[in-house]
């Protein structure tokens, strides 16, 4: 079983993907016209029809594209892999829909529904629009979930289908367990639906990009949508998963554990810090190192380059090559990660700065 709220890190992708029937991201990418990065690197490892998608883009027709976010704590450099998505989505003709999960929050957080709103605007919506996504398009749609008339309504209406047994055989939920917890992954159905409603697209290919702890949510909206497609005409909504990337001290990357995460608005000087002290893959020593190499598989800075800091696949080879025959070590690598880092968060702040009160304005 999945659960959502207390998901680690250590996953067997593999084994998840056999058990729940996600489909291999890798066997549809060649037929995919400008694949992202991180499609093309493996970091999108599977889906759940993709290729409805697919055909839309390839017809240059749109689509809806969904995501949330739960307001509970600060950005770090993983959550920027879900901008990047929803860039590449929105570039393909993508309606994005982003939804401010403060009800979730609120029922499986401590977060009151005010400091949720706060957290929202500061902490994430500057952010996105700081890593240059733009929310004030027409195409994408922002709001808070508990601000919602439409998506309250529709929550109601999934709910009726769907009961407590079937609820804990999903989630594992207990008998002690709130019923606002209880309910909270209907108003996520709900924000995954809502765009194919006729007060906004209509029914339409709908892809979610998701980490796999995620994935009871995709499989209950998968089988409400097809419950309600009488009443709403529903498409299943399709879905993407993504890896995690590690913490830096090679346990989970985690807002709540400081010491793993590089946050977005760190200042330059400590995410640089953070660098210098992370996991690396390489050797006991500098002599062993130079003879059998390092292990850029086992690096949590290669991942940083991999995922966010090197988009030139000649070079990030080139990194990969050079640490594998011991050519590049350890000091001047981090060097190297450690100075891209404190050029992305320095680009962040000013970019931040002109974005508070774009993000204030969003969701009146
Ligand atoms: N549950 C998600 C999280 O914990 C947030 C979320 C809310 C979401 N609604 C969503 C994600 C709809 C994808 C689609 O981060
Ligand atoms: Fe990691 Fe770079 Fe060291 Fe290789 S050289 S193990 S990629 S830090």
């Amino acid at each position: 079983m999945i659960d959502p709220w207390t998901f680690s890190s250590t996953v067997d992708y593999e084994n998840i993907m056999n058990q729940f029937g996600i489909k291999k991201f890798k066997d549809l990418l060649e037929d995919i016209k400008d694949p992202s990065l991180l499609m093309k690197r493996g970091i999108i490892f599977g889906h759940r029809d993709f290729n409805l998608i697919q055909e839309r883009i390839n017809k240059n027709k749109d689509f809806i594209c969904i995501t949330g976010m739960m307001p509970s704590g600060k950005m770090h450099i993983g959550h920027k892999m879900i901008v990047d998505q929803l860039k590449w989505y929105f570039k393909n003709g993508g309606n994005i829909f982003i939804s401010i999960a403060d009800m979730e929050a609120y029922a499986t957080r401590e977060k009151s529904l005010k400091d949720g709103r706060q957290i929202a605007i500061n902490e994430y919506l500057v952010n996105y629009l700081a890593l240059g996504l733009d929310l004030t398009h027409k195409n994408v749609n922002v709001y808070l979930q508990s601000q919602s008339k439409q998506l309250n309504e529709l929550a109601f209406k999934l709910s009726k289908k769907v009961n407590l047994s079937q609820m804990k055989a999903i989630y594992g939920f207990e008998n002690t367990t709130n019923i606002a917890h209880i309910y909270a992954p209907l108003v996520q159905v709900a924000d995954i639906l809502l765009p194919q409603t006729e007060d906004f697209c209509s029914p339409m290919p709908t892809i979610v990009p998701v980490g796999i702890d995620q994935d009871p949510h995709i499989r209950l909206t998968r089988d409400l949508a097809i419950r309600f497609k009488d009443e709403f005409g529903f498409i299943s909504p399709g879905s993407t998963y993504h890896r995690f990337i590690t913490g830096l001290t090679s346990a989970k990357m985690s807002s709540s554990k400081p010491k793993t995460a590089i946050f977005l608005n760190d200042s330059p000087e400590n995410a640089e810090k953070k660098v210098k002290t992370a996991k690396t893959g390489g050797r006991e020593s500098l002599k062993e190192q130079k003879e059998l190499g390092g292990c850029p598989e086992k690096c949590v800075v290669y991942e940083l380059l991999l995922y966010h800091l090197i988009s030139d696949d000649k070079k990030l080879e080139k990194v990969y090559n050079e640490c594998k025959a011991g050519i590049l070590l350890c000091g001047e690598c981090k060097q190297m990660t450690s100075i891209k880092i404190k050029n992305l968060v320095e680009g962040l702040a000013i970019k931040r700065n002109e974005s508070f009160e774009i993000a204030e304005n969003i969701l009146d």
